[in-house]
């Protein structure tokens, strides 16, 4: 019987954000990566295409390729076109906008049907920008013409037929200017999407946390006007990011609106909520299905905990990704907690299980700790009871499975991967994460009974019907569900 994750754990990642340098050609004073200067040793050409490699054969489904500015690299074009040739990978590259030069654009070119380029705008005008995004030579006139120069971007992209998705991070200061961002970005310069992005006190931004937090009522008003928006099948592409799970549900709850309907207008689940996430009660995803890896190649839980040394994962300079990913005692920690291991009152919080113990960066951010309170939320605020798990905790690790073989299949960015485990596998598509025991066909046929319609689905599951199925057969099926689909499949050892 196949089923989904949950009585084991990932083979590897399911995304992955990948900074390219942490050089960049702004002074956000924002900054949650402490952007400017390069790391130490940063990483070669020939180095992220080995670690991109370790994350196909992983079954990673998606890279944001981000820093620092990534597009101050030379090799940019080449990282991304091979990144973006792994059939089914969805590869985005996020952003300031100011070095998408021509030449830049033709270079990408070829890839333009599997690439998302991210440009984050951070307002609706230079004024608000700039409250934001300086120069690092500190004029005063730079962030007027640097808007300028981001709009022109966003439109000449727009116009050679790229995917263009915006950024902008919603601070005290900016709550409001949400729909006139939307407004510039979707309606007038044409981004398929505004991505916003709820402030995190990390990095630059920690010690201006007091000024540039979103203070819960304010949030809880905005968010639910947003959403009445949303319900109401207004401002498209609009979409929201948030640190943790209880500030997208929290403004629901307070306004008194429908949870599922709001989950399905935004496009937005909560991890402890997913049926990926199975019994796992934490709603957080780092080191789970998330990871990121920095510029020098350090690994960590995910892209807000990067850079700090207490969780440190591994160094791919060192050790192979699927190792870090299996053995690593910090992203084992952080599996092995749940909401009761989490100090202060979560565990009795009536809204345990949609939030899942809030964001463990923005707790580790607090109190250094990864099993601290995210004490952003106001309704955590009482005593700890820390620690009481510990010895337990390290009593069952997590048995993470070992990659032997795997295979993709791509239609556009749609994939369905599949990935031979010690014993059975694990079979991937967007939004679900199969594992089957018995084997390949099994979890195959489960994928194709999956609730999907893309025609990979329905080719897959013409090809699995009838079939008399063994494991070895895996290969030749996703070949005929490709060319069923019209597609292409590929097997990689
Ligand atoms: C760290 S930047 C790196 C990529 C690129 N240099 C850029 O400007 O988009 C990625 C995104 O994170 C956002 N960001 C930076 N600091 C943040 C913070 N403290 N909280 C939330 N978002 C933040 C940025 O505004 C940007 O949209």
């Amino acid at each position: 019987m196949a089923y989904r994750v949950g009585s084991h754990w990932f083979a590897g990642p399911v995304h992955v954000d990948f900074n390219l340098t942490n050089r960049c050609n702004l002074a956000c004073r924002h900054c949650h990566a402490s952007s400017g200067e390069p790391l130490l040793a940063e990483l070669g050409t020939a180095d992220v295409m080995r670690i991109v490699d370790s994350l196909y054969h992983l079954g990673v489904l998606s890279i944001a390729f981000a820093g620092g500015e990534p597009l101050v690299r030379p090799d940019i074009a080449e990282i991304l076109r091979y990144a973006a040739a792994l059939p089914g990978m969805s590869v985005s590259v996020i952003t300031n906008g100011l070095s998408l030069t021509p030449a830049l654009r033709a270079k990408l070119a070829p890839i333009k049907n599997n690439l998302t380029i991210n440009v984050s705008i951070e307002g609706s005008t230079a004024e608000n920008f700039g409250r934001l995004r300086q120069s690092p030579s500190g004029s005063a006139a730079a962030p007027a013409l640097f808007f300028e120069r981001i709009k022109q971007s966003i439109r000449a992209l727009v116009a050679d037929g790229f995917t263009v998705s915006t950024n902008m991070t919603i601070t005290r200061q900016s709550l409001k200017d949400v729909v006139a961002t939307h407004r510039l970005a979707v309606v007038e310069l044409g981004a398929s999407a505004l991505v916003a992005i709820k402030f995190f006190p990390g990095g630059y931004g920690s010690s201006l946390a007091h000024i540039l937090e979103p203070p819960v009522p304010a949030w809880l008003d905005v968010f639910a006007e947003l959403t009445r928006y949303k319900l109401a099948g207004d401002l498209p592409g609009l979409q929201v990011s948030v640190p943790a799970a209880w500030e997208f549900y929290l403004p629901l709850i307070a306004a008194d609106l429908d949870i599922v309907a709001a989950e399905q207008a935004w496009g937005y689940v909560g991890t402890a909520r997913a049926s990926s996430n199975g019994p796992r009660d934490i709603g957080d995803a780092a080191g789970f299905a998330d990871l990121c890896i920095d510029s020098d190649g350090k690994v960590y839980p995910s892209v807000l905990l990067a850079g700090e040394p207490d969780a440190l994962a591994g160094d791919l300079r060192r050790d192979t990704l699927a190792s870090i990913w299996r053995h690593s005692t910090v992203l084992n920690g952080l599996r092995r907690l749940t909401v009761s291991d989490i100090e202060g009152a979560c565990q009795f919080c009536a809204l345990k299980d949609l939030c899942g113990g809030g964001s463990r960066a923005r707790a580790f951010a607090l109190t250094r700790r990864l099993s601290g309170p995210d004490a952003t939320c106001p309704l955590i605020a009482q005593p700890g009871n820390a620690g009481a798990r510990d010895e337990a905790r390290q009593n069952t690790p997590p048995r993470i499975p070992a990659v032997r073989r795997s295979w993709t299949v791509g239609v556009g960015r749609h994939a369905i991967r599949v990935l031979r485990l010690d014993r059975g596998c694990e079979v991937r598509t967007r939004g679900h994460v199969w594992h089957c025991p018995e084997g390949t066909a099994v979890a195959l046929e489960a994928a194709a009974e999956a609730d999907g319609t893309s025609d990979l689905t329905l080719a897959l599951r013409h090809e699995t019907a009838g079939n008399g199925l063994c494991p070895d057969r895996v290969g030749k099926i996703l070949a005929g569900a490709a060319a069923v689909a019209g597609t292409e499949a590929s097997a990689r050892p």
